[in-house]
């Protein structure tokens, strides 16, 4: 896809990956509708020539309106990017199921229903693809990681809904894209709806991918119709865990080991 002139929504586009993404797509001569919560943080975000849309993608009459203003100030929709997310850092016993499905609202029953509002206006689109959906999914919905069970769960899901729905729009020439980063520096850690990661992790943040690593990524994978990205590139190891999952499970439950959830 040329993404020169397209109409791009992005939800949670106000900080970390979304943001980075909506610059990302804004150098490549996209146009851009940015949603989330803070009005005031999308201010910043990009040009003056972006739509910015405050609203909670938990919301129906947000997640409409969001649709709806795209639609109407640039025309068209050419594609969706589902990134608002969040973590939940707690042991599965504990973890409170309000949290759990506040989670699962955004993770995953948010993108689901934006997609139902964005497909109706891909389909009068022309071209090939007509449209594309980017699912923001995590090496955590490829590979299970103990700390953030329930999250990892929610991003297990989101995989396998952006996988049935590759080939349930296939025959209608709309794309559907996962993106899967590994640890990212972000203020995602800190954003989690409750507790936090293991130590053992929290030092290796240094290390993690940036949020422009994962924006180039996704511009990249846009453009090459790509069916999945994983950033860093070492996170397509996970892609073949279940061949070597005793070995696997054993470095998890070796970074997990000792973790008390929130302590
Ligand atoms: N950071 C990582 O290590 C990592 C790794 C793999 C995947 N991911 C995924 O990448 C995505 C972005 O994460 P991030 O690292 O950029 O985290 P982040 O820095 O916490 O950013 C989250 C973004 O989502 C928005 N948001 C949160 N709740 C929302 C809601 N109810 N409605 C609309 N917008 C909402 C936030 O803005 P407002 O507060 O203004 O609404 C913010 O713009 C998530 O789906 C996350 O699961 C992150």
């Amino acid at each position: 896809m040329d993404l020169r002139d397209k109409v791009i929504l992005i939800t949670g586009a106000s900080g970390g990956i979304g943001a980075a993404c909506a610059r990302e797509l804004e150098r490549r001569g996209a146009r851009l509708a940015l949603m989330a919560r803070n009005g005031e943080a999308l201010a910043s975000v990009c040009g003056a020539g972006a739509l910015r849309i405050a609203g909670d993608v938990t919301k129906e009459e947000d997640r409409q309106s969001a649709v709806a203003e795209t639609v109407a100030r640039f025309g068209r929709l050419d594609v969706l990017v589902n990134n608002a997310g969040v973590g939940l850092y707690r042991p599965t016993a504990e973890v409170d199921m309000d949290a759990v499905r506040a989670m699962f609202e955004l993770n995953l029953f948010g993108a689901v229903r934006l997609v139902q509002l964005a497909l109706p206006h891909m389909r009068r689109n022309e071209g090939r693809p007509r449209g594309v959906i980017v699912n923001m999914g995590s090496i955590a919905g490829m590979l299970p990681l103990p700390w953030f069970t329930l999250y990892s769960s929610s991003k297990f899901a989101l995989l396998g809904f952006n996988e049935a729905l590759r080939i349930e729009l296939r025959h209608e020439n709309i794309g559907v894209m996962l993106m899967c980063p590994g640890y990212v520096k972000s203020g995602f850690q800190d954003n989690a709806l409750s507790g936090r990661p293991p130590d053992r992790l929290w030092r290796m943040k240094r290390f993690a991918t940036d949020v422009d690593s994962v924006a180039a990524g996704l511009a990249r994978g846009l453009e090459k119709n790509s069916k999945r990205v994983i950033i860093p590139r070492l996170g397509w190891l996970a892609a073949w865990r279940n061949a070597f999952a005793g070995p696997v499970d054993a470095i998890l439950a070796h970074l997990n080991e000792g973790y008390r959830h929130g302590e």
